[in-house]
């Protein structure tokens, strides 16, 4: 741990712990769009979950994100809190949101 870039940021994430965030998804979030601030508490700010029933997001196809953010807007697809933080997502929001999360990379190990 003598490295002083890593030393600055297990400081953060121990700082992020205390508080109950997750560490892992405060690190990047400084490249993320506003819009995904508020959905970084439970989906990560590079889309890896950190609310246990939350999906991960990184990686799906753009236009399945909007197609579900939509859906839940308009009440087709339910869900108690999804549906209320879609309410306050508009057209822009849902495509700059569903874009950064689709360029997210994710990588699968195959299972042994
Ligand atoms: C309080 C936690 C919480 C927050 C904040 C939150 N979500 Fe969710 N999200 C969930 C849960 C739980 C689900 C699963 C809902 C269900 O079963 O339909 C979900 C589902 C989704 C889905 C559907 C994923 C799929 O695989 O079908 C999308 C897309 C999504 N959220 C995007 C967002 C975006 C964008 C934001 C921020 C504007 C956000 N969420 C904020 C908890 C949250």
């Amino acid at each position: 741990m003598g490295h002083p870039r890593w030393s600055r940021r297990l400081a953060g994430c121990l700082g992020a712990l205390s508080l109950g965030a997750g560490c892992w998804a405060q690190m990047p979030a400084a490249t993320a769009p506003p819009q995904v601030q508020a959905c970084a508490v439970c989906h990560g700010a590079q889309g890896l979950a950190l609310a246990p029933d939350a999906p991960h997001l990184a990686g799906q196809p753009s236009f399945y994100l909007s197609a579900q953010l939509k859906a839940y807007r308009s009440g087709a697809r339910r869900h108690e809190v999804m549906g209320v933080i879609a309410k306050g997502l508009t057209d822009a929001d849902i495509e700059v949101a569903s874009g950064w999360y689709a360029a997210q990379r994710i990588r699968i190990e195959a299972s042994p």
